[in-house]
């Protein structure tokens, strides 16, 4: 049997995943220079969705950033980690929704922008088609989808010139068992490359395009912060309870976390590469 398997949801929805979930909103924000790609209009009545909001923190800070007279409605398969309803802005509502499932009547034809973010853990043998169905299915006609993912799986180490560190890294060579877990879960990122493709010739839509933002050397550390919480997070929401060939058990997974955070503050860090498609129906 697969490592994760289908439907499921790797990490944690906790008080540590709330953490790890905003500062990540942060550093793509600071990596792509937006929130909502340039390329998208905004009407001041217009209606935009966001899939699997987390913690919904990408419509609470686009709220700030619109005229408050658009809708930003948040979607997640758990309430988990939203924030209490009477602490949203006005314009912002936050919902429950399996985007896995058949899509309800009522969200059909209703958005202007379906935004997506971080949802490649939940994408299967490189086939995004029956989520972005159901995406495109929300959008009205002439609507936009934003689909925002950071490559976990070619993820590699960089090290800086002033780093104390010598020979591999015991990062680096983490990152061949990573893979393989991965791999034996059906989870590679190679349909992200391909997904305007798609979006075009499997959906009909009527433009797609990829946009891949330099990255900041800067943000390296945050980035390292943010993987090394996720794996974390798996560790115990999957290897206590079933140990893996590829990561082992819960608690040698968090040994070894522990030395590369190690590592981390003398010099090596994880840079993963983002991908942006814009598409429109
Ligand atoms: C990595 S988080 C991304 C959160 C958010 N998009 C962001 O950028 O901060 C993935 C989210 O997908 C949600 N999720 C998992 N399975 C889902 C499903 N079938 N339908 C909708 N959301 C799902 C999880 O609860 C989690 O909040």
């Amino acid at each position: 049997m697969a490592p994760i398997r289908e439907g499921e949801y790797m990490i944690q929805t906790n008080g540590q995943s709330i953490s790890r979930l905003n500062l990540q909103h942060y550093w793509v924000e600071e990596t792509l220079g937006y929130l909502l790609h340039p390329d998208i209009p905004v009407a001041d009545n217009a209606k935009i969705a966001d899939i699997a909001t987390g913690t919904g923190i990408w419509p609470i800070s686009l709220s700030r950033r619109v005229p408050s007279t658009v809708q930003i409605d948040g979607f997640d398969i758990t309430t988990a980690m939203f924030p209490p309803a009477d602490w949203l802005p006005a314009n912002v509502s936050l919902r429950t929704l399996d985007i896995l499932k058949p899509l309800p009547d009522e969200l059909r034809g209703v958005y202007d922008v379906v935004c997506i973010r971080y949802f490649g853990v939940l994408i299967r043998d490189n086939d995004p088609g029956f989520v972005l169905r159901n995406l495109v299915d929300m959008l009205k006609p002439g609507g936009y989808i934003q689909w925002v993912e950071a490559d976990i799986y070619n993820q590699r180490v960089v090290t800086s010139a002033h780093s104390t560190l010598a020979g591999p890294t015991t990062l680096e060579q983490h990152l061949e068992p990573w893979r393989g877990y991965l791999d034996a879960s059906g989870l590679r990122y190679d349909w992200l490359k391909t997904l305007p493709t798609t979006c075009k010739e499997t959906l009909k839509m009527s433009s797609a395009k990829l946009y891949k933002p330099k990255l900041l050397p800067a943000f390296r550390f945050t980035a390292s912060a943010s993987v090394l919480g996720a794996w974390e997070e798996l560790s115990y929401k999957f290897l206590d309870d079933r140990p893996d060939e590829f990561l082992g058990t819960g608690p040698e997974l968090r040994k070894k976390i522990a030395g590369f955070r190690r590592e981390v503050e003398r010099g090596a860090a994880l840079d993963l590469e983002y991908y942006v498609t814009v598409a429109r129906k």
